[in-house]
């Protein structure tokens, strides 16, 4: 690896981006965990670096939009995986380009499809993400604005990374929950574009193929959201 530079630090990770076999790579390097003994935690971070490869590769070989994997070192508690270029986290794409801005109805749509049609694709593959926010979505940045007229681009501009929670078998109620999950998150981190997750949430059911199987996630949903209500006014 060569000329390493460390770009984020997050709860479970530090990330490095640098060249590897001379192309540009990210490194996710899990911490040590000091209250754990150390058995145990080089067991469980050697379970979640596996788990987040094979779900990276299997979203890859799906038709889902996900960095390509390049190497997993145990033993160094570490995924190497492409830095994608040219993109910025959704999160900071919707704060500079949609927040407090008017005519913004279109970009809203082009997330939503692109997102709705991302998503659609990865529980269609009985795949979830596990923490579907904004900040684990990379928005590729690099052609001309006017392009969000074209709605049809949208499908090709949302990259999914973070697969750290993702689960590969999962049922009609992790689906469910892994919708309401960015229900909830939405709601946080951007209150100032409200029409955001149903656009999403339409797209979704447009693009997912299995009809059927599409009708019995949106039951679900309606139910976890119900329970989340509940939660809610309870405290
Ligand atoms: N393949 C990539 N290419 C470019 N930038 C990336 C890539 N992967 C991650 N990043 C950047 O690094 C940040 C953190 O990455 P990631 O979400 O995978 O880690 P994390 O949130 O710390 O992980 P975890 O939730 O598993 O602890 C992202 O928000 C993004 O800005
Ligand atoms: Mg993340």
């Amino acid at each position: 690896m060569q000329d390493l530079e460390l770009i984020a630090q997050g709860a479970e990770a530090r990330l490095y981006k640098g060249l590897y076999l001379g192309r540009m790579s990210l490194v996710k390097e899990r911490f040590v965990k000091n209250y754990r003994h150390p058995e145990l935690d080089a067991r469980l971070t050697k379970d979640r670096i596996k788990a987040e490869a094979r779900a990276i590769i299997r979203a890859k070989s799906a038709g889902i939009a996900t960095p390509a994997l390049y190497l997993v070192d145990v033993e160094r508690r570490s995924i190497y995986m492409e830095y994608v270029e040219n993109a910025i986290v959704l999160k900071d794409f919707i704060d500079e380009n949609i927040s407090g801005k008017t005519d913004v109805d279109d970009l809203v749509e082009f997330i939503g499809r692109g997102l709705g049609a991302l998503i659609a694709k990865l529980h269609a593959k009985h795949m979830i993400h596990g923490d579907l926010t904004t900040s684990n979505i990379l928005f590729k940045n690099d052609s001309v604005e006017s392009s969000y007229n074209d709605q049809s681009e949208a499908e090709t501009r949302f990259v999914m990374i973070d697969f750290g929670l993702a689960r590969l078998d999962s049922t009609v109620e992790d689906k469910a929950v892994d919708l309401y999950v960015l229900e909830r998150s939405l709601l946080s981190a951007h209150s100032e574009v409200p029409t955001l997750f149903s656009r999403i949430f339409h797209h979704y059911q447009k693009h997912y193929q299995n009809k059927s199987q599409c009708e019995q996630v949106l039951a679900k949903y309606k139910q976890v959201q119900a329970r989340g209500r509940k939660r809610l006014m309870i405290g």
